[in-house]
């Protein structure tokens, strides 16, 4: 018997728990089909909004690349070169929602079993804006998706009252995501941006508003690097650039620590992982630290489009992993998700080489020392 790599998530059964993210791979339906056919267990699709969207001219996303043999990082392809990064400046869809409408219905028709979610985003802080995401939100409800992710997350947006924008303020998130709760009846998930100071506080306001879960993250702001040669930025038009995402390898350990703080705070709640997922046992960290869906997006750009390949080793990695672990008595996701949530303790906690110990920064016996009885701190 092969192993059951089925999840249940926000109430929705998952072939396997692997989604392509919202990003260019789901940007049209030819790329979602190609990739259902490919084996993802869902896709969330590019953000759908209903502002108007224009790209900057030229390339909207690069790979920033690391020379095994030295400290070199460049966007520029040599050969050997280790991916580093991806970076982008890429709005939103540029299609507006009625291009969308009709090809999520026929997409779902297709593929029944597979989970199609739709990302979607508009303004906030007036009745209108928050029509503009119930719009939304019931038109993709009317086409059959299975659940709507919220993006309150990208980087990029000039606007003060969208995108990663909205994510650094929980009453814009609560008050968001409460608006589009009302409006449909499928799961509702919150894209957070890992760009804040605690993002167990904007995770508190996605859950008061009433999401069902939190993907994160989203990419981290960032700027391109400078050439030294030419002293322009390496990506740039005309030679100026404007602040970007981060996404791929470099974030992996970063998105994990924004995880497990929520994880941690929050253990009864279900999340999606996201960021610099590329293997199994990327998507592994994720699981173990509490999340129910791995997402992937810059892995999957550079593998034909839509990620044949990552899908397929992603399958088969965590169908290598549940064999191997049989004998513990895992049969799926759900016997191993989150058991190393409680290994995250504060830096004091760790064992020191003399029995000498130390209070995180205080004298034994002062309040706040663990000798104390008090709260520790990190
Ligand atoms: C070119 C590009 C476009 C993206 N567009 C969106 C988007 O429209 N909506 C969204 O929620 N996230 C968007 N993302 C973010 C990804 O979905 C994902 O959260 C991020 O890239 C981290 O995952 P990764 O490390 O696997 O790339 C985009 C990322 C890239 C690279």
């Amino acid at each position: 018997m092969s192993a059951d790599l089925s999840v249940t998530f926000t109430g929705l059964k998952f072939e396997n728990p692997f989604l392509l993210s919202s990003a260019p791979p789901t940007e049209s339906e030819a790329n979602i089909l190609r990739a259902f056919d490919a084996g993802w267990g869902g896709v969330v699709t590019k953000t759908i909004g209903v502002h108007p969207v224009v790209n900057v001219k030229g390339p909207k996303t690069n790979f920033l690349r690391a020379d095994p043999a030295s400290p070199h990082l460049t966007m520029r392809k040599r050969p050997g070169y280790a991916l580093h990064s991806s970076w982008n400046w890429e709005l939103i869809s540029d299609k507006p929602l009625d291009w969308w409408i009709g090809k999520l219905s026929r997409i779902k028709k297709q593929h029944p079993t597979k989970r199609l979610v739709a990302s979607i985003m508009a303004g906030s802080g007036s009745d209108e804006e928050l029509r503009h995401w119930q719009t939304l939100g019931t038109a993709c409800e009317a086409e059959g998706v299975d659940a709507l992710e919220l993006n309150l997350s990208c980087p990029h947006m000039d606007r003060p009252d969208m995108g990663s924008n909205i994510g650094k303020d929980q009453e814009l998130i609560s008050v968001v995501t409460h608006a589009v709760r009302e409006a449909v009846k499928i799961p509702v998930w919150a894209k957070l941006t890992p760009s804040t100071t605690d993002i167990v506080v904007e995770a508190r306001g996605a859950f008061l508003g009433g999401a069902n879960a939190i993907a994160s993250s989203n990419t981290f702001t960032s700027l391109p690097l400078i050439d030294p040669e030419t002293l322009d930025f390496e990506m740039n038009v005309e030679g100026y650039v404007s602040t970007g995402g981060l996404g791929g390898p470099a974030i992996l350990p970063l998105s994990m620590a924004k995880m497990a703080q929520m994880t941690a705070a929050l253990p009864d709640r279900e999340f999606s992982g996201i960021g610099g997922i590329s293997d199994f046992a990327h998507a592994l960290n994720y699981f173990l630290l509490g999340c129910g869906t791995a997402q992937v997006c810059t892995a999957a750009m550079l593998d034909h489009a839509v990620g044949p390949n990552v899908i397929k080793s992603l399958m088969q990695g965590m169908t290598e992993f549940l064999e191997k672990n049989a004998h513990r008595g895992w049969k799926s996701l759900e016997d191993f998700r989150g058991i190393r949530r409680d290994r995250i303790v504060p830096h004091s906690r760790i064992k020191r080489p003399a029995e000498a110990g130390y209070h995180g920064g205080y004298d034994a016996e002062q309040p706040g020392s663990a000798a104390a009885g008090g709260k520790t701190q990190g």
